[in-house]
């Protein structure tokens, strides 16, 4: 019988939970997720799991990270599914802080990391990466892991994230988990659930668009131009899909490639209906 899921909500509480692990010399694996959990946090779970004797999961909808015309007041909060979903995959501990917990008054504080920020979901999104980078930040100081999951989903918040925690010197391990997709490879996201049925048989063009461009770097093409075109020409036979950017660029700095030689992301965003998707591949040669 797996031990009951604990839950808190208060940092005081969190560290008492976290401290008595650290006393029985138990390493503590964190995996930081704003709920209406899916398949693909699961896994991360799992992961996490193999990776450390505990596992401490935080929910927090964190509204730094939301445009002002985004969705942060819609997003979808499923609260005992999500708590069923975590005591299934064996998580010890759920923390669910406040706003004013993570945000207390007269918070001035920001974390900033440059460069990686403001390009591809950056550039679509002003905000967003400082709004990532400062709740993970904060969740990071409170929980005090020794390894922190994240998913490769969102490989450019994973980037971000992992500059983060070595430039700030944190004592942490950084891991990211493959994307977990749907069979037809529309890759999980608590957003899918805005989908219509027709708009979510037409999300699978991302990655379509991505299974197009790999087809070409496997058979050799190095032109990212070309490649680019291919997987804007697949997603432009999906008509409800309307793209926001495909890039091909430099894995480690997100500078744009002309020639694929070393590792590179090609990451695809577009929006339909009410709701905006992103996916990538990873990729290098040989
Ligand atoms: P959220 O979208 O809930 O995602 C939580 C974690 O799950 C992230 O690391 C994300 O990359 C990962 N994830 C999402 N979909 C996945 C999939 N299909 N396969 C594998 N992993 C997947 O990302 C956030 O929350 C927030 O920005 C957060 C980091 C919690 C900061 O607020």
């Amino acid at each position: 019988m797996p031990a009951r899921l604990a839950r808190v909500r208060d940092v005081a509480d969190l560290r008492r939970f976290v401290a008595r692990w650290r006393r029985r010399g138990e390493r503590v694996a964190f995996v930081p997720t704003m709920g209406a959990l899916h398949a693909g946090h699961v896994s991360l779970m799992q992961q996490a799991r193999r990776s450390a004797r505990r596992v401490v999961v935080s929910i927090f909808v964190n509204p730094l990270q939301f445009g002002p015309h985004e969705d942060f007041s819609r997003y979808p909060r499923p609260a005992a599914r999500d708590r069923r979903l975590l005591e299934d995959a064996g998580v010890d501990l759920l923390w669910q802080p406040t706003v004013s917990t993570i945000y207390p008054p007269g918070d001035r504080t920001r974390v900033q990391v440059e460069g990686l920020s403001d390009v591809l979901e950056g550039a679509s999104r002003p905000g967003h990466y400082t709004g990532v980078a400062t709740v993970v930040m904060r969740l990071l100081a409170a929980v005090q892991p020794d390894v922190l999951w994240l998913g490769q989903k969102d490989a450019q918040q994973a980037l971000i994230l992992e500059r983060m925690c070595t430039d700030l010197l944190l004592p942490v391990q950084v891991r990211r988990g493959a994307t977990v997709r749907e069979p037809d490879g529309l890759a999980l996201s608590s957003r899918n659930a805005y989908l219509t049925p027709r708009q979510r048989q037409q999300a699978v063009a991302l990655s379509q668009g991505l299974a197009a461009g790999r087809a070409l770097l496997v058979r050799g093409e190095r032109s990212a131009a070309r490649i680019v075109r291919a997987v804007r020409a697949e997603i432009a036979c999906y008509p409800l899909m309307r793209e926001d950017y495909v890039a091909l660029v430099d894995a480690r700095t997100l500078a744009p490639v002309r020639a694929v030689q070393g590792r590179i992301l090609l990451a695809v965003a577009a929006r339909i209906g009410r709701a905006r998707l992103i996916d990538n591949l990873e990729w290098s040669p040989r």
